[in-house]
């Protein structure tokens, strides 16, 4: 039995923050971010919008892509760093959202989640334990930011990705790779507000209750990472990154993906970018970059693609399918 996508999807807010918008609350400008980052704009969720809102919209178009009964699905996954609440989990409330009878639970892995996720996905549908997964990768990062840090809230955005998997004929899931390591957990961290360091009047006045990013060091582990995880599924498949079609990688920075481009001896245009417009949407990322590259015909069936994730963890990882819808 092989395991595919059936359909894609995505959402993004409407309202767009450009650099220079940035630039008139903090002390940075349209040229510091677009030359050391590649991000020109991105998107910032309405006050009425969390994160479930983003995946629930996001999710109804890859179920109307996939031409599927929405109540076909069996297990709805978010992927997120920045969840409505700590607990319920958000993929429980997307799971209401749509009026569904389906088993629903988070997963956390920060830039990687929707990797990690897809991978879950896949191996409960191959064990035939669940039929259709609905995979979601969403972010409202504009609510755990920093407004104040300009080293970390000119990078980021909102929006969300949507795929359900389910089984194919041909094609599909050929190979995962997921790696941890967690002794560089306080390289992306928000330091209070779980059970370490619960929320405080002390912890808020210290901003610890925001997102921080040791952002040079977590530049170095991603040239490391990449080639790393794209090797190990390329060596699974037994292809070369010769014969892959597109990369779709986690959209941090286009610095990153140029190294690699460069580190693999590949085209620039093999790289799925758009974080020009979105900046990093973190565990929505890569399904956003999936879906558009769908919509906009650059996979073909038989295309081999490399889904490639890094970040909060340290978490890293990528995946291997031939495209095959
Ligand atoms: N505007 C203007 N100046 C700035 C800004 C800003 N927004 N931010 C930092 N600077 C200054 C710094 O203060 C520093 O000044 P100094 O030299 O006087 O001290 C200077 O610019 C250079 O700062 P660096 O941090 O060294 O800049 P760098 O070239 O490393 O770029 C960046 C920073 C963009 C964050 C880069 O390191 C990066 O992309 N890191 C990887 C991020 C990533 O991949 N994250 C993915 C995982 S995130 C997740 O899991 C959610």
């Amino acid at each position: 039995m092989r395991v595919g996508i059936l359909g894609t999807g995505s959402y993004l807010p409407e309202k767009v923050m450009t650099n220079d918008d940035l630039s008139k609350f903090v002390d940075t400008n349209d040229e510091w971010i677009r030359t050391r980052t590649g991000i020109r704009e991105r998107r910032i969720a309405a006050e009425n919008e969390a994160t479930s809102d983003l995946a629930y919209k996001a999710a109804e178009k890859a179920i109307e892509n996939a031409k599927i009964d929405k109540n076909e699905i069996d297990l709805v996954i978010v992927a997120t760093m920045s969840p409505d609440h700590i607990t319920p989990a958000t993929a429980a409330i997307v799971q209401d959202k749509l009026g569904i009878n389906a088993a629903a639970f988070d997963l956390s892995a920060a830039c990687t989640g929707f990797v990690y996720a897809f991978t879950t996905g896949y191996s409960f549908v191959k064990s035939g334990i669940y039929k259709k997964v609905l995979v979601i990768g969403a972010e409202t990062m504009s609510r755990i930011l920093d407004w104040e840090d300009r080293t970390t809230c000119v990078l980021f955005g909102d929006g969300a990705g949507a795929v359900v998997l389910g089984q194919i004929e041909n094609g599909g899931y050929i190979a995962s790779h997921l790696v941890s390591d967690g002794s560089g957990a306080e390289d992306v961290i928000i330091p209070a507000g779980g059970s370490r360091n619960p929320v405080s009047k002390e912890e808020i006045d210290k901003r610890e209750i925001y997102f921080k990013m040791k952002g040079s060091d977590v530049f170095k582990f991603a040239v490391r990472a990449f080639p790393e995880t794209v090797e190990n599924v390329l060596a699974q498949g037994n292809t070369t990154a010769d014969d892959v079609d597109m990369f779709i990688p986690h959209q941090a920075n286009i610095r990153i993906i140029e190294s690699i481009a460069k580190r693999f001896k590949q085209p620039l245009d093999k790289f799925y970018v758009n974080l020009q417009r979105y900046g990093n949407t973190s565990g929505a990322s890569i399904p956003l970059a999936l879906d558009e590259a769908n919509k906009e015909g650059k996979l073909k069936k038989g295309d081999k693609v490399v889904m490639v994730g890094f970040g909060g963890g340290l978490t890293y990882g990528s995946i291997l399918l031939e495209w095959s819808i």
